[in-house]
């Protein structure tokens, strides 16, 4: 440790007005900023939170109230300073907090006033405001003691609680005219989106009748991304890990011919059902992340049923790169393997119920025997796809030796879309040409072309080395020697 005493010092604070543009550049959407304000007021204990806002043109606000257990003047001052907790405490363990930041960073990603009135049981309701201009034009963190006027009574009728207030929303409605329908129906879609949002994230809150949110005036109805309540959902047992601090449920949603068109519709989420499979991270049952496969696959079109569903408490945080937003989780390295088993089983089950459609039409025509053009078949462990010899056309094709109509036919009917379900399913069980087979057949045709090519006056090198140009031959360099 340097002896500090020895040295001379010099101040260098942040300068306010850069300092507001880098938070303000977190990069919170609308809906990732409500959601932040509403963790703080379920952290407060709060039974009902009220989202409501006023379509004013530029002069729009936005508020979140709930009755929590509130602050006193010296607590809103506190929580008001930005870092107003050290990421490193321990929380309790029901904190949907972590690093000091959200109040300010999410209202400042959207607005240019903040204000937050708030009381305790018994107490006369106190309040502050970030006024980022007086900040600027100040050059100085100071807060003002300034509320909207139309907040005066807002806590009146409760024993406690608190209001964020949000205006000057300049990242939203800027310059607007309040007599603008374009831009009133723009911002009513995105309140809408910020809706479902919390629909979401929420759910589990909402659920369990933990919390109510309300938005403007009306209840928000929960989103459950797995369909837990519909009997055709499929529940994979949970894993626990690492000693139960983390757990794992895989979830196959219902086929679409099991659903109704409107929960179809209302289960593909805001980002549709290719989007939304995926890992969903809880974290103290809120929801961070909302179908990923954080790197470990990619989204395909037939696991869009799967979805799984890992939840963590809240002192795994550094391990799981927590972002300040609370939209970013990442699995430390440790666990990836795990993660990766667990999620093939469930993928895989997600694909059959995807192909369920087919499966159904086949069942009914069974007394019918189906002939495919490919067979897939495994061989000492490895896969391959075999052209059914018994297939009629090309029994009668092979009958009749007109080779070009069969390629034709074979050419047409590659089963592409199954193997590239096996592929990526299982790529280390995929055969080579003839592998694990009786390999006589690919020396005798090996015999039969290099006799050709010597009668037709290659030189033995000449042959030789044409030959293991040619596929699949030139998987079998070893056969060369039996060739002269
Ligand atoms: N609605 C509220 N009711 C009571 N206290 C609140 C409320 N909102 C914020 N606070 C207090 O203000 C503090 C700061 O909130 P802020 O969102 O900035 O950080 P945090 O929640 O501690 O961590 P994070 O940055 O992860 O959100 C909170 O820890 C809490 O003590
Ligand atoms: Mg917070």
């Amino acid at each position: 440790m340097l002896d500090y005493s020895k040295y001379q010092i010099a101040a260098a604070d942040p300068e306010p007005s850069s300092m507001i543009e880098t938070f303000r550049a977190i990069g919170y959407s609308l809906q990732t900023a409500v959601a932040d304000i509403i963790d703080n007021s379920i952290s407060a204990n709060a039974k009902n939170i009220w989202i409501d806002f006023e379509w004013k043109g530029a002069a729009t606000w936005l508020s979140i109230k709930d009755d929590g257990i509130g602050m006193s003047s010296d607590q809103i001052i506190q929580a008001m300073r930005p870092g107003s907790k050290n990421p490193n405490e321990e929380r309790s363990v029901k904190d949907l907090g972590r690093f000091g930041l959200g109040l300010k960073t999410a209202s400042f990603s959207q607005c240019r006033k903040l204000s937050v009135v708030s009381k305790r049981t018994d107490t006369t309701p106190s309040f502050w405001t970030w006024d980022l201009d007086f900040v600027k034009d100040s050059h100085a963190w100071n807060l003002i003691q300034y509320l909207p006027d139309q907040f005066n009574n807002s806590l009146k009728d409760m024993p406690s609680g608190t209001v964020i207030i949000w205006n000057d929303l300049d990242r939203l409605v800027k310059n607007l005219n309040e007599n603008d329908k374009n831009a009133l129906d723009k911002f009513m879609k995105e309140m809408d989106d910020v809706k479902k949002h919390l629909a979401m994230v929420f759910h589990r809150f909402i659920e369990s009748k933990r919390v109510k949110l309300i938005f403007q005036n009306r209840e928000i109805e929960p989103w459950d991304p797995f369909l837990i309540d519909h009997s055709a959902t499929q529940k994979f047992p949970e894993d626990p890990l690492l000693n139960n601090k983390i757990r794992v449920r895989g979830f196959v949603l219902p086929h679409k011919s099991k659903l109704t068109e409107q929960v179809f519709e209302v289960a593909k989420g805001t980002k549709g059902w290719n989007a939304q499979q995926g890992f969903y991270i809880y974290r103290n049952e809120r929801l961070l992340v909302a179908g990923d496969w954080l790197g470990m696959f990619r989204k395909e079109e037939h696991y869009k049923l799967a979805r799984i569903q890992i939840d963590l408490p809240n002192n795994m945080d550094a391990e799981w790169q927590i972002d300040i937003k609370k939209s970013i989780a990442r699995p430390p390295f440790s666990l990836t393997d795990q993660l990766k088993a667990y999620a093939v089983s469930v993928r895989n089950q997600a694909v059959e119920v995807y192909r369920h459609k087919g499966k159904i039409l086949q069942r009914k025509f069974a007394n019918v025997q189906f002939q495919p053009v490919w067979l897939e078949k495994i061989r000492h462990g490895k896969r391959f796809f075999e052209v059914n010899r018994e297939h009629p056309v090309i029994q009668s094709l092979i009958n009749s030796s007109d080779i070009n109509q069969l390629l034709r036919l074979i050419e047409e009917t590659v089963p592409v879309p199954l193997i590239t379900i096996r592929e990526s399913e299982q790529p280390e069980l995929q055969g080579q040409p003839f592998e694990e087979s009786d390999q006589e057949p690919v020396k005798k045709l090996m015999k039969e072309m290099y006799h050709q090519l010597i009668t037709n006056g290659r030189s033995d090198e000449q042959a030789k080395s044409i030959i293991l140009n040619i596929e699949p031959f030139n998987l079998y360099p070893h056969f060369a020697e039996y060739l002269n």
